[in-house]
């Protein structure tokens, strides 16, 4: 279906981009630095900001207004000063504990690594110059040097190691989290958070590596913020302080609830589980109707995640559908509405099936296996041996090694390696 202009509009799309290494613009210059298209109904674009005091927004996002708040409040000078009496100890070094860590370490303050010694995070903190003894510690040493607990264990880990972990949080400390799930479902994880410490969290919207990159491209995350218990006054505004240190750009208000709920969903939803299925089922019907395996991952999967995806990010939905022919956008606009009324009902049971706890104690279940990383390795396996990523290597190789193209390509790859060629 793709449009010849495509790789046009996406080019001049992304020279709209923040250039990297800078971070200036506010939220709403953001927004009004969008590429204008004649398509873009102009009302989309209209001052959405209501009331602002710096770095606090109150913003109309359609008709709801929310607060965001701005890491332009927090330069780095009045985070050491706020923090300049705290130590932040930072369990767990997974994904989020490697960028959170390093971000906080870059911008200065005084951060520890609290992990277990001689597994696997111990050694990527050695390797992250993380000093043992200095800073880098076992679990309970780490939480009794810091004032700030930052749990960034696998949410089944908080959940397995909270015995130990919880007579260590006396009054004082604060406990901060990047999901709601183990406090919000403390009857299936049993993480009952003390009642006189503030329990805060800071849910970046993106993986670890993305946090950590983005900060070093002088960008910020989209974070979601919240407070679960305010003791002192303060635990709002030490919570978006942390945000802004960790590398966010954005923070979102929410609760602990709202943020588990569209996190836990999302995820298994539009973000991951649901798109992987569309992928599949659109691919296995042109697969079994005679189209070759790199004609379906291109109409699959190339085209969306290299084309159109980048566009609705950039620009929007309708954006998007403008840029694409007649033929294509008559044919999207009336097919969505069928997508939509079939899978809204799986929606909803993903939804119950979230709100209910049967998805946090699935997780629970089997991430506490002590197999659990071979047993996911054997799932990844299973998923790169799908003829359709199969495909997606070659047509990744293809475009990596152009000079090859020339030659037929009859042979499907194995993963990981590269594509065989017949020739
Ligand atoms: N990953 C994301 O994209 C993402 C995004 C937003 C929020 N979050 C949230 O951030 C938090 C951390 O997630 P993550 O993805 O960074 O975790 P992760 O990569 O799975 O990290 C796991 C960490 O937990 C440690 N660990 C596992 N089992 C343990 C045990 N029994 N005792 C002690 N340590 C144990 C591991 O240490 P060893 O190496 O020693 O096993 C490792 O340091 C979670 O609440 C998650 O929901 C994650």
């Amino acid at each position: 279906m793709a449009s010849k202009s495509f790789a046009r509009t996406l080019r001049a799309a992304s020279k709209q981009k923040v250039p990297s290494g800078t971070f200036q613009r506010s939220f709403s210059s953001a927004l009004a630095a969008r590429p204008a298209v004649a398509a873009q109904p102009k009302a989309a674009l209209a001052a959405p900001v209501q009331q602002q005091s710096r770095g606090i927004k109150t913003i109309d996002f359609a008709g709801t207004k929310e607060t965001v708040y701005e890491r332009e409040d927090w330069p780095r000078e009045k985070l050491h000063e706020y923090f300049k009496n705290d130590t932040l100890a930072l369990i767990g070094y997974g994904s989020q504990g490697h960028g959170q860590g390093l971000n906080l370490r870059d911008n200065g303050l005084n951060v520890i690594v609290g992990v277990r010694k001689n597994g696997a995070s111990w050694k990527e903190a050695e390797q992250d110059g993380w000093i043992p003894g200095k800073n880098l510690f076992e679990v309970d040493e780490a939480i009794s040097k810091g004032s700030i607990i930052m749990n960034l264990l696998s949410d089944a880990a908080q959940s397995e190691t909270w015995p130990a972990i919880k007579p260590q949080l006396t009054k004082g400390k604060t406990l901060y989290f990047s999901h709601g799930f183990s406090p919000v479902f403390k009857n299936l994880t049993k993480v009952d958070v003390p009642t006189d410490i503030d329990v805060i969290l800071v849910a970046p919207k993106g993986s670890g590596r993305t946090v950590r990159s983005l900060f070093r491209e002088g960008r910020g995350i989209n974070s979601s913020v919240a407070v679960f218990q305010d003791v002192t006054g303060k635990a709002e505004e030490k919570a978006v302080a942390l945000g802004v240190a960790v590398g966010s750009g954005y923070l979102y208000k929410t609760t602990f609830e709202k943020e588990v709920f569209s996190d836990l969903y999302g995820e298994r939803g539009c973000l991951m589980g649901g798109i992987h299925g569309m992928f599949l089922a659109q691919y296995e019907v042109l697969r079994e109707r005679g189209h070759s395996p790199s004609e379906a991952f291109n109409e699959t999967v190339e085209e969306a995640t290299q084309s159109l995806y980048p566009l609705i990010g950039a620009n929007g939905m309708d954006w998007m559908y403008a840029a694409c022919s007649t033929t294509a956008r008559r044919g999207a606009i009336d097919w969505s509405s069928k997508f939509k009324d079939t899978l809204k009902p799986v929606f909803n049971e993903l939804y119950d099936s979230v709100k209910d706890g049967s998805e946090t104690q699935r997780s629970l279940d089997y991430n506490s296996q002590p197999n659990y990383r071979e047993l996911y390795e054997k799932e990844m396996q299973e998923i790169r041996d799908l003829e359709i990523w199969r495909a997606g290597k070659a047509v990744r190789y293809v475009i990596l090694h152009a000079s090859i193209v020339t030659r037929t390509m009859l042979t499907l790859p194995t993963a990981p390696s590269a594509p065989r060629t017949t020739k």
